[in-house]
């Protein structure tokens, strides 16, 4: 790796993937094409476009995003079998630049499942590997369920990937289990301790079972990796993958203390969220990072006033920043007389202190009413005001 790849994270999008698996997720073949051209624009360095041995129409969308893309490396998964490794390769092989991501599980539990033996798994690995490698320059490795490998044998499989050609060694915490000094830990012990790790680019792959999946793929990168695998909006088994705006965001608002950059376009990350949602049918909830759709939000009249004063009082970054065209102040029975002057001057009404002094006695009474106060609701408030005076 040069000095500029250390000091660039990779963003590995697996919306189209892991991100599909999500029970009730499922996207048409036109909307897996569409939301893979919008990842390619923004900027998103590899997307993983499907599971192509798992049904004909995964075969279908994969190949289809490989001709399209312009940019990104397009990828396929594939368990650890010759059969599902030549299915991928011949849906990713049409891609500029084609990846093939092939995987099994290491921890006991996933072990006992095929009912391998360590030595059966490790020699699995690398004929599998070596396999891949035969049909495409960039594959990636995948223990599966790493962080609940016994270390030695983690050790292992990471060895024999790195010698049987793997390009990415990704360390996934698939069951979302790991901890942030721990997922650093790990990914800083394997860099130490496996022959040749400075030829491969390690990468995370964060579930979000205990809600620790971006603070886990920000302290990997901490610890080396150089990949993150993420969705938008965190879409994904269970309680989801590390989102991809959270940690794209992350990485640009700490910059101070995260020195690493991303090839995202951040202005684009709204648009492709609300894309997502609508695609997928899983809306997303209204406190989420960044994209919620209260992340940009204050009602409360302290937040309200100091938003107005400097934006920078309860904002640690831009709306505009992620493609959104301002901060909202919605009234409701939290807001304060700053705001409520500030937007009927927006409606274009002018009011001196006492007029507004009586306006915003009716406007509280309304506001216990009703949730939100909204423009129209205001109008009529002065309108009102107007004719009884
Ligand atoms: O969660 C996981 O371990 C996965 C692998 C297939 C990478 O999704
Ligand atoms: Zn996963």
């Amino acid at each position: 790796m040069t000095q500029t790849d250390q000091d660039r994270v990779m963003i590995f999008d697996t919306t189209l993937r892991d991100g599909e698996q999500s029970p009730g997720a499922t996207m048409t073949h036109d909307e897996k094409l569409e939301i893979a051209g919008l990842l390619d624009d923004m900027g998103v360095d590899i997307i993983e476009a499907g599971f192509p041995i798992a049904s004909e129409g995964d075969f279908a969308a994969v190949t289809e995003i490989a001709k399209n893309a312009q940019n990104a490396t397009i990828c396929g998964l594939s368990r650890a079998n010759f059969k599902d490794i030549d299915r991928c390769w011949q849906a990713v092989k049409h891609a500029k630049s084609p990846r093939i991501h092939t995987f099994i599980g290491t921890s006991p539990l996933h072990r006992a499942i095929p009912n391998l033996t360590q030595d059966e798994m490790a020699e699995r690995i690398h004929d599998c590997v070596t396999h891949a490698r035969n049909l495409c320059d960039n594959v990636q490795w995948s223990s599966m369920d790493a962080t609940r490998t016994e270390w030695d044998f983690l050790k292992r499989t990471v060895d024999i990937a790195i010698k049987a050609g793997a390009t990415t060694i990704n360390i996934p915490d698939t069951v979302g289990y790991t901890e942030p000094a721990e997922s650093a830990d790990l990914i800083k012990r394997l860099i130490a301790e496996v022959e040749n790790a400075d030829t491969v680019i390690f990468s995370t792959h964060c579930h979000n079972d205990l809600g620790m999946a971006t603070a886990n793929s920000l302290a990997a990168v901490n610890g080396g990796a150089r990949q993150i695998e993420c969705t938008i909006n965190g879409l994904g088994e269970r309680a989801g993958n590390t989102a991809l705006e959270e940690v794209v965001m992350a990485l640009r608002v700490r910059h101070d203390i995260m020195p690493f950059d991303t090839r995202i376009d951040t202005t684009k990350i709204m648009n492709i969220s609300r894309r997502v949602a609508t695609v997928s049918g899983f809306p997303v909830q209204f406190n989420k990072a960044i994209v919620g759709k209260n992340a940009f939000a204050h009602e409360s009249g302290i937040h309200q006033d100091g938003m107005l004063k400097n934006r920078e009082t309860f904002e640690v970054m831009r709306p505009e920043d992620v493609g959104l065209s301002g901060t909202s102040l919605p009234l409701g029975k939290h807001s304060g007389r700053a705001a409520l002057r500030d937007k009927l001057e927006k409606l274009g009404f002018e009011m001196g202190d006492n007029e507004l002094k009586d306006i915003f006695v009716r406007f509280k009474a309304l506001a216990d009413r009703k949730k939100e106060v909204f423009d129209e609701d205001l109008i009529a408030l002065i309108r009102d005001e107007e004719t009884n005076t």
